[in-house]
């Protein structure tokens, strides 16, 4: 194949010489949309770094999922900010906590869409660390007796997929054991297995008012210059159980999301960050960015990159434009 007889030019002709070869294709059947529940009535609070995107009380919880359902989105990812913060992260795990109040309305009102929910300590905690402290430190394996707790009071109150986020050591495993005890066997997991101490969960940690208070999250999250160690921490929650595993943020680790897409034969999801979307989202409003096709560019290279699931703020907008 050599110039001047091959020309790819001649494929790019028109758009249904393009359609015909075209390798990746978005549907709304890969998204999840992640979504913030606090405590009260009629809130809707804009999260200024992520137009669109809300802190939703769990009435306008219920209202958002069942216009996800309507636009054709498989599922939601829930973040809850409890009423009150504290040491041992005591609101991740109580029956009325605000995370299991929204599962049970949205299962109750929106059953047709699946209800994931996160599992960590950060959003709980006083000190905004995604575990429990001793001396100083996130202490790991005390940390892990609280998530897999956590996990099974979400799927009591009815959730269809935990989604531990912690980056504990040991963390998928604890969490099947505990789910398998409590008779939850059939509930999976998508493990945040290769997530990384990255700056673009800034505008979440506003938007989940979890930002800690001290030191940073790179004891237990990722150097964002690792691959080879992305892999080992892959291998780790698949022998743990995982059954969906997680490359997070995506955009700027689309070489992991490609290793880990050959190297592993499980449903593998990307997490389109906070930061990327508020990026996107800032230079539209800016004027120095079609906002739209920069999406549609986004999320097609997350999925080219080998992502089956993309978790993603424009989840809705992007359903707009690809229909059910
Ligand atoms: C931790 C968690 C974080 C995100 C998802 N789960 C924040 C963090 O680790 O600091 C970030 C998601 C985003 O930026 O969109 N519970």
């Amino acid at each position: 194949m050599q110039f001047p007889d091959y020309r790819p030019r001649r494929l790019r002709k028109n758009e249904n010489f393009r359609r015909l070869i075209r390798e990746t294709k978005l549907s709304v059947d890969n998204l999840i949309y992640p979504m913030f529940v606090v405590p009260g009535q009629k809130v809707k609070k804009t999260i200024a770094s992520m137009p669109g995107n809300f802190q939703m009380s769990v009435d306008h919880i219920v209202r958002e999922a069942a216009r996800m359902k309507e636009l054709g989105i498989p599922a939601v990812l829930l973040f809850g900010i409890p009423e009150k913060k504290d040491e041992i992260a005591s609101g991740a795990l109580a029956k009325d906590g605000i995370v299991q109040r929204a599962i049970r309305a949205i299962k109750e009102k929106v059953p047709e869409i699946l209800v994931i929910t996160d599992v960590c300590l950060c959003e709980y905690t006083s000190h905004g660390h995604c575990g429990m402290i001793e001396k100083g430190e996130v202490a790991n394996d005390m940390t892990l007796e609280v998530l897999a707790e956590q996990a099974v009071s979400h799927a009591k109150a009815g959730a269809d997929m935990v989604a531990p986020s912690a980056m504990m050591d040991g963390q998928i495993g604890a969490l099947r054991e505990g789910l398998d005890e409590a008779g939850f066997d059939t509930v999976p997991i998508m493990a945040y297995s290769a997530k990384y101490a990255s700056c673009f969960y800034g505008p979440f940690r506003e938007a989940a008012e979890s930002a800690p208070s001290f030191g940073d999250r790179r004891a237990y999250q990722m150097d964002p210059a690792n691959s080879d160690e992305a892999m080992r921490e892959i291998t780790l929650d698949v022998q743990e159980g995982a059954d969906i595993i997680m490359v997070k943020p995506a955009l700027t680790y689309l070489d992991v999301i490609r290793r880990a897409k050959e190297e592993f034969d499980l449903p593998l999801a990307a997490y389109n960050v906070s930061g990327e979307f508020a990026m996107v989202k800032a230079a539209a409003q800016m004027g120095w960015l079609d906002g739209e096709r920069a999406m549609l560019e986004s999320l097609t290279a997350i999925r080219r990159a080998g992502a089956d699931i993309i978790i993603t703020y424009f989840a809705p907008e992007a359903a707009l434009i690809l229909g059910k």
